[in-house]
């Protein structure tokens, strides 16, 4: 008899999962910035990593797995073989290649879209009544395209549209509540507006609705964020979009930022949380859109991913660059082969 024997009676076998399992595909700055906020926040106590490069998996599984004693008890596995993802709630992916020297917007998707052949199926394979969460942001000259990304993987998952999720314009977001906070020198969470439409460079930051303590900023001075506002709060939505670029251009990649957001909204998901969050979801028949596109807006999450979308009340401005937005991916993802 084993000392393991010697110390227990085994009553009953004890369950395989713990109900709140999360896959993360990717361990790169991306992945391993959503697997770390996701296990010091609490969001799952299971967390799965995939990745093509063995070595550098095993090392962030292990350096995870030595640091668990300082956390509520968390299991950490890896594996380059899906069968570990098995009966995964959720599954973010966050892998992807980036793009080449002087390669196109069209050549840097399609190589992703036969990048994601290789895994959304699989993931689905083992864990047919998952959430996929979209994480893999894709940059090209001054585009991001990870909305047609998250539209290329709802295709090749066969998934209803509520549970293909693209972590969107939460991010985006959260810069412009935090550039707004350094204004007025609140908390960012005090702090109200809504980016939405697609992640990056064509974001469209809902002025109508940004707010402090349900005062809109609108109704305190008409003209914030127009040209003709005197204290230039337009130039904020410009620093959401650059900062970004900054931040890869001080540092090479960023990575805090996205794991949190990321983290946050796997746990609205895993926990039903109803929370609101701008994510990319399928917008057809949003805001006169009226083609098959994934772009962010306000939308409830929880077990069932996506459940409602809000009706904002936009301007016809707005609305206008949501419909550009649309027309331009939806050329793209017309000459992508999947
Ligand atoms: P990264 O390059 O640090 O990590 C990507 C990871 O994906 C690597 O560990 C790689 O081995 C893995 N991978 C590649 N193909 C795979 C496959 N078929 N199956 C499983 N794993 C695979 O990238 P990072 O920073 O984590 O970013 C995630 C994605 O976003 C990447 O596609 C990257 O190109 C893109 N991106 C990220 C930016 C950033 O600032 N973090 C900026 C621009 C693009
Ligand atoms: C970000 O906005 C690069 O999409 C990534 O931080």
């Amino acid at each position: 008899t084993s000392v393991k024997e010697k110390l227990f009676t085994q009553v009953a076998q004890p369950k395989e999962s713990s109900g709140s399992k999360v896959t993360i595909v990717g361990v790169g700055q991306v992945g391993m910035a959503c697997a770390f906020s996701i296990l010091t926040q609490n969001v799952s106590s299971e967390i799965v990593l995939i990745d093509v490069v063995a070595d550098k998996l095993k090392g962030e599984m292990m350096d995870l797995q030595h640091g668990l004693t300082f956390m509520r008890n968390v299991r950490v596995n890896a594996s380059t073989d899906y069968a570990a993802t098995m009966n995964s709630k959720l599954c973010i992916v966050t892998a992807g290649a980036r793009q080449k020297e002087g390669e196109s917007r069209l050549d840097l998707v399609q190589r992703n879209t036969d990048i994601f052949k290789g895994i959304i199926p699989k993931l689905i394979q083992h864990s047919p009544d998952t959430i996929l969460l979209m994480s893999a942001i894709q940059v090209c000259g001054y585009s991001y395209m990870l909305d047609i990304l998250t539209y290329v993987a709802w295709k090749l998952s066969g998934l209803p549209k509520n549970r293909v999720i693209g972590s969107g314009t939460n991010l985006d977001s959260s810069r412009f509540r935090f550039l707004m906070s350094e204004r007025v020198n609140v908390a960012p969470n005090s702090c109200h507006g809504w980016i939405i439409g697609e992640h990056g460079d064509t974001s469209v930051p809902v002025w109508s609705g940004v707010n402090i303590a349900g005062v809109r900023l609108r109704d305190v001075d008409p003209t914030i964020g127009t040209e003709q506002d005197k204290e230039g709060w337009k130039s904020l939505h410009k620093q959401v979009v650059q900062s970004a670029y900054e931040v890869i251009k001080l540092k090479g990649y960023t990575s805090w930022a996205i794991g949190l957001s990321v983290a946050t909204l796997a746990q609205a998901i895993l926990r039903n949380g109803g929370n609101i969050h701008a994510v990319s979801t399928l917008v057809t028949g949003q805001h006169g859109v009226d083609k098959e596109v994934f772009l962010s807006l306000p939308c409830v999450l929880g077990e069932n991913g996506v459940t409602h979308i809000v009706h904002q009340l936009l301007t016809d401005d707005e609305r206008a660059m949501l419909q550009l937005s649309a027309n331009l991916m939806h050329e793209v993802q017309s000459k992508l082969q999947m």
